[in-house]
């Protein structure tokens, strides 16, 4: 059965959509079939993987209020192996609409059911905020990935991002694990990325696996997404590429 991992960091800007596209890609180059879902309005999953939103018809958005199938907006992308159920900018609609739903924070879980079994990874990139749209990701998830920016305010939130973990064990997925941290826009050049980074290895140290590949800061990660390419058919060998293979690797346990 897949296994669904949730991208999830309350802050913006952090590396969430990056790291769904490219720890996708290299999840599937390793023979795996992989699904990104696009839970974030802004879709930038969705054009990161090459999809033009201007000629989508239905979207996730349609798959949460239940007008369409998720297996009938699942799309392959010029990766074998790597699919995405795209967003566009409609699913803000979605947070509004589903507020008076039964059953709200379930409705992405109920809705992935029909699809979970075809794939071995599933990975859920999630919008900016700890809303009910992030309440869905971390309610159909097995486990929770946290990217976190090595930036001087990198600690500030995840207090409240872990008593969120707390509270959706308690009340909405018990089983929900903690995958990992992923520390990325590493700069080695600066005394305050090395800083950052031993500070969250501390702040989890014996409560929460903190990956040891580090994603560094790299130009080539930045560009990808304009021309709708993960970093693998982009560029393979800049070291953004080695970073997510690595980080892969650690993920698929190998
Ligand atoms: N390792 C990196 N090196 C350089 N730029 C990056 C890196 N990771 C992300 N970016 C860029 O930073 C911005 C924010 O990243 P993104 O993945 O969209 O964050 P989030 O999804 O958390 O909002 C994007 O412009 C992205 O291309
Ligand atoms: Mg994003």
């Amino acid at each position: 059965m897949g296994r669904t991992i949730a991208i999830v960091n309350q802050k913006g800007g952090v590396g969430k959509s990056t790291t769904a596209v490219n720890l996708g890609a290299y999840i599937s180059v390793a023979g795996k079939r992989v699904l990104v879902i696009d839970l974030d309005p802004q879709g930038n999953a969705t054009s990161g993987l090459g999809i033009r939103k201007e000629n989508l018809g239905a979207s996730m958005y349609d798959v949460l209020i239940e007008r369409v199938a998720m297996s009938e907006i699942i799309l392959p992308t010029e990766v074998e192996g790597l699919f995405i159920a795209p967003a566009t900018i409609s699913l803000a609609g979605a947070e509004i609409e589903l507020v008076s739903a039964m059953s709200r924070e379930f409705r992405l879980r109920e809705r992935m059911r029909e699809i979970v079994d075809l794939y071995d990874y599933i990975l859920v990139d999630c919008p900016p905020s700890l809303g009910l749209l992030t309440l869905n990701g971390l309610a159909a998830a097995d486990s929770v990935l946290i990217p976190i920016q090595c930036e001087y305010y990198a600690l500030e939130g995840l207090g409240q991002l872990m008593q969120t973990v707390t509270m959706v064990r308690t009340h909405v997925n018990a089983g929900l694990e903690i995958e990992g941290v992923v520390l990325t826009m590493f700069d080695g050049r600066t005394n305050l990325s090395q800083q950052v980074a031993d500070d969250v290895r501390g702040f989890f140290e014996g409560r929460v696996r903190v990956f040891d590949t580090v994603i560094p800061r790299n130009v080539r990660l930045s560009e990808a997404p304009s021309h709708g390419q993960p970093i693998n058919l982009y560029d393979d060998k800049c070291r953004g590429a080695e970073a997510y293979r690595e980080l892969a690797a650690e993920v698929l346990g190998e």
